[in-house]
């Protein structure tokens, strides 16, 4: 979680007690105090050390829990804060008032189907190992791949001095002329750079990728960039911890 200093209209917005708007007057109307002194004025930064109370309430703990689903597009980062000043996938969800995180990362220049959620409980269970989410994705590679050439994926290869666990794999266009192809892959591991290594491990280097499913989820009706909350059965389910694939309706 983010400790860098935060507005307090938006920190009482995080905590599901009134919009922004809403906060910025409890603040003008005298009604919130900071570290036991009423704050009046709008513009006050404040950090997690910070103790906040409206109505003579601590707001802590109160923060409601939110989940989203993104279409990461291309040349935006996962991490929260980049070193090099790079466009954030928070910075997509500007808009949301809450302090989301995404779980797990996708590279740089891989789009597609990423959560973001407050929920930690919910989002370790979805990075847990044992969790085997399934994550599938669609890379063009340079080459004209064969069935051979990837059938090590299926029982796993060695990257970096660990096997990877079996993978599904298979090949969905050729085009001969560019020599490329298109390859679908489905693992549940989430090593760096897996898939980009996967593929280039059995001689097919990634030109492109998108992951197209996470878990349950999938990027029907989401462009690159758009993103959407979850529905309350989609929040079930992950709370419930079924990730197998639902058939659409
Ligand atoms: N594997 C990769 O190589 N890159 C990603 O972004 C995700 C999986």
């Amino acid at each position: 979680m983010p400790e860098e200093p935060q507005r307090l209209q938006k920190v009482i917005a995080q905590a599901g007690l009134a919009s922004r708007r809403g906060a910025e007057e409890m603040i003008s109307q005298g009604r919130v105090q900071v570290n036991g002194q009423i704050v009046n004025t709008l513009g006050v930064k404040v950090t997690h050390g910070d103790h906040i109370q409206v109505d003579g309430a601590p707001i802590e703990g109160r923060e409601k829990l939110v989940y989203y689903l993104l279409n990461k597009p291309r040349g935006v980062v996962t991490t929260n804060d980049d070193e090099k000043g790079r466009k954030t996938v928070l910075d997509i969800l500007a808009d949301v008032d809450q302090r989301v995180y995404p779980v797990g990362r996708l590279d740089y220049d891989t789009t597609g189907a990423l959560l973001l959620t407050n929920d930690g409980q919910v989002a370790n269970q979805l990075m847990h190992p044992k969790s085997q989410v399934n994550k599938t994705y669609m890379a063009k590679v340079k080459g004209i791949a064969t069935e051979a050439q990837l059938a090590p994926l299926k029982k796993g290869v060695v990257i970096k001095g660990r096997k990877t666990a079996p993978a599904r794999v298979a090949i969905t266009r050729v085009d001969h002329d560019k020599k490329t192809s298109m390859v679908r892959l489905t693992i549940h591991e989430g090593r760096n750079h897996q898939v980009k290594n996967m593929l280039a491990k059995v001689g097919l280097p990634v030109e492109k990728l998108k992951r197209e499913q996470y878990a349950f989820f999938d990027l029907i009706g989401l462009q690159p960039g758009e993103y959407r909350k979850l529905t309350n059965a989609e929040v079930k389910q992950l709370q419930a911890q079924d990730y197998r694939m639902l058939r659409r309706k």
